[in-house]
């Protein structure tokens, strides 16, 4: 097979500068996750999640860091299939390769890594982008329509329900369209004004329910319907994804903590050898300093596992 020439050692500082960026995402979104611990009801968890969501920096970022995890992994594909053609008959006897145990694992856990990816982004980031259904929280300043705010004073001064108001509105446009034609403006009036009815209803639904955060910023656990209308009716409205309430409820259910659990050991494992190993294909790694390097390479793993492993034991545990 023809493979397009490409250096090898070219090949693994691509590999090691990418994994290094997503050794920091790793730190800094374990870190952030901490802030779903808060007994806040999600306040700094949300407002970190809309900053995230609403930043122009972090979008671009974000489109960044997809594309070097793709990157990484084509990359890494690339070295080992390169390899391999570099040496078609396999050793005769095992054990006589001098790869250290841990590099010959990178390649299982990370496709492991990879098969968790799918699963996780299935359950948040494919939210975000709307192709995945999950809960949805929007921020109460953002509903105030001032269509609506004159629709419900209108109902009120009439003591009528704003339902029996659009029906009467609707009842008149109709007697008046049929003595001057064309109708379509009118329909398409009274139209929206049912679609505002219909985020109303849901509004005060929620309000009876009382699905607000604790600072009442935010109007909670509306579902994927809710935040259709809500794009349709009043786009400036923005549902977000409820991160937060979503976060917990997955940690409610003991196979998914179970699963994340065996997730961050795999993660520990790709991890612990990934520092070290881009040091070295970095030069940067001596005789001098590679046992140090190497320990801090497994603190570092260590850390930022434990602090993924925190967020779900201790949710689940209700602390
Ligand atoms: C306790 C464990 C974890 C929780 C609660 C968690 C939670 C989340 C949430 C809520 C999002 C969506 C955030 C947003 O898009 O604004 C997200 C995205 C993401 N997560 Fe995790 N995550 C965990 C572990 C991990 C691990 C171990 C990895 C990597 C191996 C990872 C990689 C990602 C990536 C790449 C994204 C998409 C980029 C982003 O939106 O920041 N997550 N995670």
């Amino acid at each position: 097979m023809n493979l397009p020439k490409i250096h090898s050692i070219s090949k693994k500082i691509c590999v090691a500068l990418l994994g290094g960026f997503l050794l920091l995402f790793v730190l800094f979104h374990a870190s952030a996750n901490l802030l779903v611990l808060r007994h806040d009801d999600g306040a700094w968890y949300s407002a970190f999640c809309h900053f995230m969501g609403t930043n122009y920096i972090v979008k671009v970022f974000e489109v960044v860091l997809l594309g070097f995890i793709a990157l990484h992994i084509c990359f890494t594909a690339w070295l080992w299939l390169t390899n391999r053609l570099a040496r078609p008959v396999r050793y005769h006897q095992a054990g006589r390769s001098k790869t250290h145990p841990g590099s010959k694992l990178m390649m299982w856990t990370g496709i492991l890594i990879f098969a968790f990816l799918v699963m996780h982004f299935c359950q948040f980031y494919f939210v975000k982008m709307g192709w995945v259904k999950g809960e949805y929280m929007v921020k109460v300043e953002k509903l105030q329509d001032e269509e609506m705010m004159q629709m419900m004073q209108m109902a009120n001064q009439m003591d009528m329900t704003p339902e029996e108001l659009i029906d009467q509105l609707e009842e008149s446009a109709s007697a008046y369209t049929d003595e001057n034609g064309d109708a379509a403006e009118t329909d398409e009036y009274i139209a929206g004004l049912r679609d505002k009815l219909a985020v109303m209803t849901m509004v005060q639904h929620a309000y009876e329910e009382n699905n607000f955060s604790e600072d009442r910023q935010w109007i909670r656990h509306l579902t994927y319907e809710d935040r259709q209308l809500l794009r349709e009716v009043l786009p400036e409205s923005d549902p977000e994804p409820d991160f937060y309430f979503m976060v917990r409820q997955l940690f409610q259910n003991p196979i998914m903590v179970l699963l994340y659990l065996i997730m961050f050991v795999v993660l520990f494992i790709h991890m612990r050898h990934a520092l070290p190993s881009a040091f070295q294909t970095l030069g940067l790694n001596n005789y001098k300093y590679g046992k140090a390097i190497d320990v801090i390479g497994q603190i570092y793993a260590c850390v930022v596992c434990l602090m993924f492993a925190a967020v779900a034991v201790l949710v689940y545990l209700g602390l």
